[in-house]
């Protein structure tokens, strides 16, 4: 199949430049969009052909459940039962925005759009392309990050036309997204809200709204390495994962930088090719080839928006190892660290 690519300026276009993109939604077709968390693969959402065809073309596990993505709040009712009234005053504060709830679902939604789950889970985007195709396909659009199964999600078109280049209609490319993690997603379904995922909307910011709200214990275990059934299917899988062995050193500063430069000088020496990630302020102490910095310390958000985008260069660079420092788990820094650990499969050094 050939795939359309189609530029839009996020700052300023006409919604008739997405004309084309609304109508292959209706048709069922697949189109890839920017939103302010990473692209997503989207189509039809209350469509089970459509739905078949998201799972084929990323070449996901059919039991790994999609977010619907709206552009008003009415959607909630159409797409969700029971809704909690704390949706309502969330959804009021964090949307349009990174955050998914998780919720009942309504006899609308196919199962095959919730994996066979009795939950859906459901986000408004705040990108305003994301926004302007959602209206304009006048569709619920179903969308996983617009990456093949288990790679880093895509922060950039680039990324979206290296994966799925030839096994989707359209790709638009609206440019880099901002904050580069996928949204924080709550689930609401249960008598506790949960954090099935961190990410930009941290959970101080959700307990300023809810009363209460509590990690899933997969998210929490996940730092001690135990083993718990992730709640949300899709964090079970092997994931953002380069090509090569990434490692995580975790420890005091000064111990992490020498362990790490003692263990590329290790791997160099046996002729591997080797890379280190990093925050900018450390990255001059590193002797290695290859030093990436995600960018500094303190801006979270300048290391939240770089790392899918690192990662997937390892494997363009062919690089066999990486040594990457740990960074402090405090807000967004949580959902980067929980992210990393993914990256890594668990591969953790203690110094
Ligand atoms: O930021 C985002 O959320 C991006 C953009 C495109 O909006 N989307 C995204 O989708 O990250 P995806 O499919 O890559 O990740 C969705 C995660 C998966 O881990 C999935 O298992 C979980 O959400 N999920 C979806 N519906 C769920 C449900 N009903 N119950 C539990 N987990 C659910
Ligand atoms: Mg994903």
């Amino acid at each position: 199949m050939d795939t359309e690519i189609i530029k839009i300026d996020r700052e300023n276009f006409e919604r008739q430049e997405l004309r084309h993109a609304g109508e292959l939604i209706r048709a069922g077709a697949l189109v890839a969009f920017p939103t302010e968390t990473v692209y997503g693969l989207g189509g039809d959402a209350l469509d089970e052909a459509t739905v078949a065809k998201i799972y084929a073309a990323k070449g996901r596990p059919s039991d790994n459940p999609l977010i619907v993505h709206i552009a008003d709040l009415k959607a909630l009712d159409e797409l969700a039962v029971e809704v909690p009234e704390l949706a309502y005053r969330l959804a009021e504060r964090f949307w349009p925005g990174p955050m998914t709830m998780i919720l009942k679902k309504s006899s609308i939604v196919p199962d095959a759009t919730t994996g066979g789950l009795p939950t859906v889970s459901v986000r408004m985007p705040s990108d305003p392309i994301a926004r302007a195709l959602i209206s304009e396909s006048q569709r619920y659009i179903a969308a996983p990050s617009a990456n093949l199964s288990g790679r880093p999600s895509p922060t950039a078109a680039e990324h979206v036309i290296e994966d799925l280049s030839g096994r989707i209609e359209m790709i638009i490319d609206g440019g880099a997204c901002d904050i580069g993690l996928e949204s924080s997603i709550l689930d609401l379904s249960g008598e506790v809200p949960m954090i099935l995922r961190p990410g930009y909307i941290t959970k101080e910011d959700f307990e300023e709204i809810a009363a209460r709200v509590e990690y899933d214990r997969a998210v929490l275990a996940e730092r001690v390495q135990e083993s718990v059934v992730a709640k949300a299917p899709g964090m079970k899988y092997r994931h953002y994962a380069p090509k090569g062995q990434l490692y995580l050193i975790e420890g005091k500063r000064a111990d992490v930088i020498a362990t790490i430069n003692q263990l590329v000088a290790e791997k160099e020496g046996a002729g591997i090719r080797t890379a280190v990630l990093c925050a900018e302020e450390t990255k001059k102490q590193y002797h290695c080839a290859h030093v990436y910095s995600l960018g500094a310390l303190s801006s979270e958000k300048e290391i939240s928006a770089h790392l899918f985008a690192v990662l997937r260069t390892f494997d363009t660079e062919h690089i066999s190892v990486i040594y990457s420092e740990s960074f402090e788990e405090t807000k967004l820094s949580l959902a980067i660290m929980n992210r990393l650990r993914k990256a890594a499969g668990y591969q953790i050094i203690r110094c």
